[in-house]
């Protein structure tokens, strides 16, 4: 604690007091996008949306509108979703209650119920599992070191403990050359005292399919066809047209005069695209939409910008 208290990162949610809603808003954005990123996002989205009644009285588009870029969609729609089964009424206060609305899992529901509600549960976040288990020198598994977590937590400031622990790992306790010399609580880590401190924790193996994919953009100009994204991925985005895997290719080019443009490559958690992107001229039947208009995601800005530097070089 005398160490958070010297070097705790001066975060827009500690400089100030926040409400625990815009807690909420950040550790949602925070568990899946790196702060640097995520801080103008949380800004945008709790001036947005002061409080959930604010969100619920809106569209999920507008909320996504504000989201695009920041990945992890589902993370958008379940707040979207929250905001509106809470009916008008504050968040829930304690852990348990917490844990029942849609979106929020263990690590949300102890980060907002320590930080903003001094209730001594214990989080467990990626920074927080290497801190634990470099610690105790131990593989764990997720419900060991929840327990381990709940045995260490200070619980006279469980918040800022929680919030120090995740100070640590992303400042000290870093994946590779942990500064250990400089760290609080060397005296006691098991994993100092080893050759290698990285040894900790096990890696979780995360195999990325490599997948091939089309995207054909149709239009320019006068506006671009955009069709409503589905699935667990991109749900509730727009994007050009766009298939996964051969047969789904030939469909998506077959009747239409399409000339190949440029490839491109994007990695999400769990699959790597190689994408080749076409153009098209568009039909009398192509609705056209103005892009700014709806919320697009990473990849699809990536297809409109080398669609557009391919127009410039031609013209
Ligand atoms: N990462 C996610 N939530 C955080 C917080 N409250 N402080 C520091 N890092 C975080």
């Amino acid at each position: 604690m005398a160490w958070f208290d010297d070097h705790a990162r001066p975060l827009p949610w500690r400089t100030q007091t926040v409400s625990p809603w815009e807690s909420l808003l950040a550790e949602i954005i925070l568990q899946q996008t790196r702060i640097e990123t995520g801080i103008p996002y949380w800004e945008r989205i709790r001036t947005a949306y002061p409080n959930p009644a604010v969100l619920a009285a809106d569209t999920e588009e507008n909320l996504l509108l504000l989201w695009q870029g920041c990945g992890y969609y589902a993370r958008a729609r379940n707040l979207y979703k929250l905001a509106q089964e809470l009916e008008g009424k504050p968040l829930p206060k304690t852990y348990d209650a917490l844990l029942k609305l849609p979106g929020i899992g263990p690590y949300t529901a102890a980060a907002v119920a320590s930080i903003s509600h001094n209730q001594p549960v214990a989080c467990v976040d990626g920074n927080i599992r290497r801190v634990i288990s470099r610690f105790r020198a131990k593989h764990m598994t997720d419900s060991q070191l929840q327990k381990e977590a709940s045995v260490l937590l200070n619980t006279t400031r469980p918040g800022d403990w929680n919030q120090a622990l995740m100070d640590l790992g992303s400042q000290i306790c870093t994946p590779r050359n942990p500064k250990c010399n400089q760290c609080p609580i060397e005296d006691n880590c098991m994993a100092t005292k080893s050759e290698d401190a990285t040894e900790w924790p096990m890696r979780r193996s995360t195999k990325q399919k490599q997948i091939q994919a089309a995207a054909l953009v149709i239009g320019g100009e006068q506006g671009m066809r955009l069709e409503a994204r589905e699935g667990r991925t991109l749900g509730g985005l727009w994007g050009v047209p766009y298939a996964e895997g051969k047969a789904a290719i030939q469909q998506l080019l077959n009747g239409r005069e399409v000339k190949e443009i440029g490839q491109l490559r994007h990695d999400f958690s769990h699959k790597k695209l190689h994408v080749t992107v076409y153009s098209a001229n568009p039909s009398v039947s192509d609705e056209l939409r103005e892009p700014e208009s709806v919320p697009l995601s990473t990849l699809d800005r990536k297809i409109l910008e080398l669609f557009k530097v391919h127009q410039s070089e031609e013209s």
